[in-house]
């Protein structure tokens, strides 16, 4: 059993385990995030993101399995947990009838602050979320970029070291999105430890130090966005034969270098796992067949997880 007030680490999670029914939600979950650290909890629909931050938060008790939040153990010491938390919910905790303004004062109040106190937080975080000109409209008429950003600022009415986001940009144009980006990144820069949840990869790979893959309750990959790329092989070489017609000809000559992917849109051929040595033998291997273009790159977070996980994020299975 490990040091449970170990001071460099914010969340210690150690052997979590839940079951709903029949379904094995958390499967001994073990990770540590350190302090001042962003990790990017990545796994597709019903992967077990949500239940491993609602243990995190005490919104959950597991069947087994033990965690602490900047040391203090959810399970024994739940409100000192939530007293070092925030957190934003995968599905917006707002009220429609009321402004911007109005439901960040309304959760400054829950909070204990005095009238004057959630007051003054509230137009703080208003222009920091830049939601100042919609402030006394009803959250109802707001986009999902607006929501998403209130909701956020609402978890941040009291300031707390640890964030945890579950989902923070699903459902947002690409725009909103990186609008979120750059909230999380100065947050972060502000030294809050902060856990979130993504189906996105590329979201894990902009904005976390480090990422924990998780699948059916279990982690299957834990690193940096850098190491996990390794991990798949290092790189990926993708032959385009001038003919489209021979696309099926390079897919057989490449099997030797790994299961290759044939997309016919780009007319391409990419085997996952191929090092810089295997690009000679490939140019050996396709015999003659004349191409538009090789190429060596990095496999994208997607062919990543696609490799850990057996499923995309985006298409599950
Ligand atoms: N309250 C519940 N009752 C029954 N089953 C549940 C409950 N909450 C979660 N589950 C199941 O536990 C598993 C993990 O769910 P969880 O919500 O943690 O997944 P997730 O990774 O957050 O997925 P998503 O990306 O869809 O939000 C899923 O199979 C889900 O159906
Ligand atoms: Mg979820």
């Amino acid at each position: 059993m490990r040091a449970a007030q170990d001071g460099t680490q914010a969340i210690q999670i150690e052997g979590l385990t839940h079951r709903f029914g029949d379904v094995l939600a958390l499967d001994e979950v073990s990770f540590d995030v350190s302090v001042g650290e962003v990790v990017g909890l990545l796994g597709p629909n019903g992967a077990g993101k949500t239940t491993t931050i609602n243990v995190l938060s005490t919104l959950l008790v597991p069947d087994s399995g033990r965690a602490w939040v900047a040391g203090h153990d959810v399970l024994a010491e739940p409100r000192a947990v939530r007293d070092v938390i925030s957190l934003t919910g995968q599905f917006a905790a707002l009220d429609d009838m009321l402004t911007g303004r109005e439901n960040l004062i309304l959760f400054g109040r829950l909070r204990s602050l005095s009238k004057a106190e959630a007051a003054a937080r509230a137009d703080d975080l208003l222009g920091r979320f830049d939601l100042a000109d919609a402030a006394s409209k009803r959250v109802g008429t707001y986009s999902g970029g607006m929501r998403r950003r209130l909701d956020l600022a609402a978890s941040l009415v009291v300031p707390a070291p640890v964030l945890f986001l579950d989902e923070p940009t699903t459902g947002l144009d690409p725009r909103s999105r990186a609008e979120l980006w750059t909230i999380v990144r100065e947050l972060r820069d502000d030294g809050l430890t902060i856990m979130l949840t993504t189906q996105y990869l590329e979201e894990a790979d902009q904005l976390a130090d480090r990422i924990v893959v998780i699948d059916h309750g279990r982690v299957v990959a834990e690193g940096t966005p850098a190491e996990l790329k390794d991990r798949a092989g290092g790189y990926a070489c993708v032959v385009v034969p001038v003919e489209l017609s021979r696309l099926d000809e390079c897919a057989a000559a490449l099997a030797s270098f790994g299961e290759p992917a044939v997309d016919r849109d780009t007319g391409s051929v990419t085997v996952a796992d191929a090092g810089p040595d295997a690009l000679a033998q490939i140019i050996a291997s396709l015999n003659g067949i004349e191409l538009a273009d090789i190429s060596l790159r990095r496999p994208t977070l997607d062919e990543v997880f696609l490799q850990l996980t057996g499923e995309s994020p985006e298409n599950p299975a």
